[in-house]
């Protein structure tokens, strides 16, 4: 069986190149459709890092705490963003830490970028009712839950899609620390991502 397989895997590079051939002279197999542009958009709603995909819109912490609770946010992580089935959204109190990792997994902390805050959100929360904010409740829900882990301090701080991805998250240098890897290495026990 292993010789098999290692046969066959010497084998693959010509069989994909007769696949790529294959399908290079037939000009199509009739399957699937060109998506529609109605569609791609629904699809196409990934922020990165730096933003430019945000949408305009805006929102301050304080419309954000209001919203929070209209929201049903609160029904599942808890009126003060803890306590409830679902996970905490507010960092732990445990003072300041060196390593933004050690307030727990809360996605408004350790992030690197604010963007992927607003981006988790907008396409994920909330749970069953996904995609039904408005932009500009996002800015807000956003701004709040950042409010509440201290990364901003101002909740009048109007974000929008100028100021959101000027925001230093305070795990922005910390992300990927991952030990150097060398072949063979079991997987990492214990490694937090
Ligand atoms: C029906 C319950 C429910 C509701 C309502 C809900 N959430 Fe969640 N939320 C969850 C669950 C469950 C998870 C964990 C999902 C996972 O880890 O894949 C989660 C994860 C999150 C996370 C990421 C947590 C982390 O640190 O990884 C954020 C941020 C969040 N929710 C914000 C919100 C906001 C804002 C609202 C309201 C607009 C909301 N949620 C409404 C259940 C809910």
């Amino acid at each position: 069986m292993v010789v098999f397989t290692m046969r066959l895997l010497k084998l693959l590079p010509l069989i994909m190149l007769l696949g790529v051939s294959a399908q290079a002279q037939s000009p199509t197999y009739g399957v699937g459709r060109t998506p529609t542009a109605e569609e791609i958009r629904a699809w196409d709603i990934a922020i990165s890092p730096t933003g430019e995909e945000l949408p305009e819109g805006s929102g301050t912490a304080d419309q954000g705490s209001q919203l929070y609770l209209e929201k049903g946010c609160a029904g599942c992580h808890g009126t003060t963003g803890a306590g409830g089935l679902a996970p905490r959204l507010v960092k732990r109190d445990v003072g300041v830490l060196e390593d933004p990792w050690n307030y727990g997994r809360i996605l408004p902390i350790r992030a690197p970028y604010a963007t992927t805050v607003w981006d988790f959100i907008n396409r994920a929360m909330p749970l069953n009712a996904e995609g039904t904010l408005s932009a500009d409740e996002v800015y807000s829900i956003t701004a709040y839950l950042l409010y509440l882990n201290d990364v901003i301090e101002d909740d009048l701080m109007v974000l929008d899609e100028e100021s959101l991805p000027k925001i230093e998250m305070p795990n922005r240098e910390n992300w990927a620390q991952v030990p150097d890897w060398f072949p063979g290495q079991p997987r990492l026990e214990g490694y937090p991502y």
